[in-house]
């Protein structure tokens, strides 16, 4: 089906289909026009259509317009300095510089794959660099290396701590991947919030409410309206609380750049660099059993979950990850499903909507 076609199908529904290619070349163009360089608006762009394509919108499509204002107000460096130090036989710090979250990590993620490979260990840490996307991007290189990975990064401060009713830490990622020997590998990514901050972004995008679990307002009310959120909500409480002061240390405190309650604010000072930090733990399971038995008991668990007699109220089992690759699979078919706001966005010579700058996180324009 071409692309115009997959268009007029769609638009009836507020909804823009687009290719893959389309919409990467849309957003690499875009990032290019706030000053991107080419090289790093296309790692972006391909960071960003593997997020949609995923399903994962809350990291796609949608941040283009905040990524391009915050390049273009010089919060993105645009030649950053990027080294690799190693400290350890497996240890090592990548000197992000403040460039472009997804092209930064991605680069470390280079080094961390080669010292796995070399060591059956590596502890990779990036310092200062932008928001760095969706976990499960990294998580999908690490397992075509027949590796295990952890990857944890911090997010700015926006969920509250268990019992409190000020935010402090962020909506902090932990991703886990691991090969199988048959199939798609096991993906877990997940925000340790409730939701990530970014679905609140697609609820305000497309106008929709909600669940009065993910967040609260500013009296510390949970609300159901995402324009009124005042911050969001750890998973199962005190654990969630814990889990995302866990991924602070690794990759905040433990690489020297700001923590906790001390992490800058995505929206605000667009002018500065956000000395974010991204911790890769990669594992070569090859240097603790058969690396062929191990993948064949991945795809074994995969096996075993798909037999599990499905609850009341679903019709299978699936293993983390699996949801994300089964859209996937769909929208390289079918085209990937932009919102029309975005997507009118996109096709538009508008740069970006100065609309982020001085505002609290939480801000909503609507
Ligand atoms: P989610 O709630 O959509 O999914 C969490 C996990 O549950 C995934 O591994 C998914 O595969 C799995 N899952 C979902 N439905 C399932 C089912 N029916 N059966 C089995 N497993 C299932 O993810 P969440 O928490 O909304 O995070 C979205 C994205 O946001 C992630 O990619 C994360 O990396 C990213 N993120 C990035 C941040 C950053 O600052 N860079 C901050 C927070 C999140």
């Amino acid at each position: 089906m071409s692309d115009k076609k997959l268009k007029e199908v769609n638009y009836m529904n507020e909804i823009v289909i687009v290719t893959p290619s389309e919409l990467h070349g849309l957003i690499k163009n875009k990032l290019e026009k706030a000053g991107l360089k080419s090289e790093h608006a296309d790692e972006v762009a391909k960071h960003l259509v593997f997020a949609d394509s995923c399903g994962i919108h809350s990291h796609g499509a949608v941040r283009v317009d905040y990524y391009a204002e915050r390049i273009a107000k010089k919060g993105v460096t645009i030649e950053p300095k990027l080294s690799f130090e190693k400290t350890g036989p497996c240890t090592g710090i990548f000197h992000g510089d403040n460039g472009i979250g997804q092209y930064v990590a991605n680069e470390a993620l280079k080094y961390a794959i080669d010292m796995a490979k070399e060591n059956g260990v590596a502890v990779v840490g990036v310092e200062r660099l932008s928001h760095s996307g969706t976990m499960a991007y990294y998580l999908n290189k690490i397992t075509d290396n027949d590796l295990i990975g952890l990857t944890v990064c911090q997010s700015d401060p926006m969920v509250v701590p268990y019992g409190g009713r000020e935010p402090y830490y962020g909506t902090n990622p932990i991703g886990f991947g691991a090969p199988a020997s048959e199939g798609l590998p096991i993906i877990f990514d997940m925000a340790t919030s409730v939701q990530a901050w970014g679905k609140i972004l697609d609820a305000r995008s497309k106008n929709v409410e909600i669940p009065d679990t993910w967040a609260v307002d500013r009296k510390g009310v949970p609300t159901t309206n995402p324009h009124d959120v005042g911050a969001l909500l750890p998973i199962s409480g005190p654990k969630g609380y814990g889990l995302m002061m866990m991924v602070d240390v690794l990759s905040g405190v433990m690489l020297g750049v700001p923590f906790g309650g001390h992490v800058s604010s995505m929206y605000d000072k667009m002018s500065e660099g956000r000395d974010l930090g991204h911790t890769f733990i990669l594992i070569d399971p090859g240097k603790f059993t058969d690396i062929n038995k191990f993948k064949e008991n991945i795809t074994r668990t995969k096996e075993e979950l798909h037999k599990i007699k499905p609850a009341e109220g679903f019709q299978q089992v699936f293993y983390p990850g699996e949801t994300s690759q089964i859209i996937y699979e769909k929208y390289q078919k079918e085209g990937i499903p932009v919102e029309k706001g975005i997507y009118e966005y996109l096709i538009s010579d508008i740069v970006h909507y100065n609309k982020f700058g001085g505002q609290s996180a939480f801000a909503s324009k609507k």
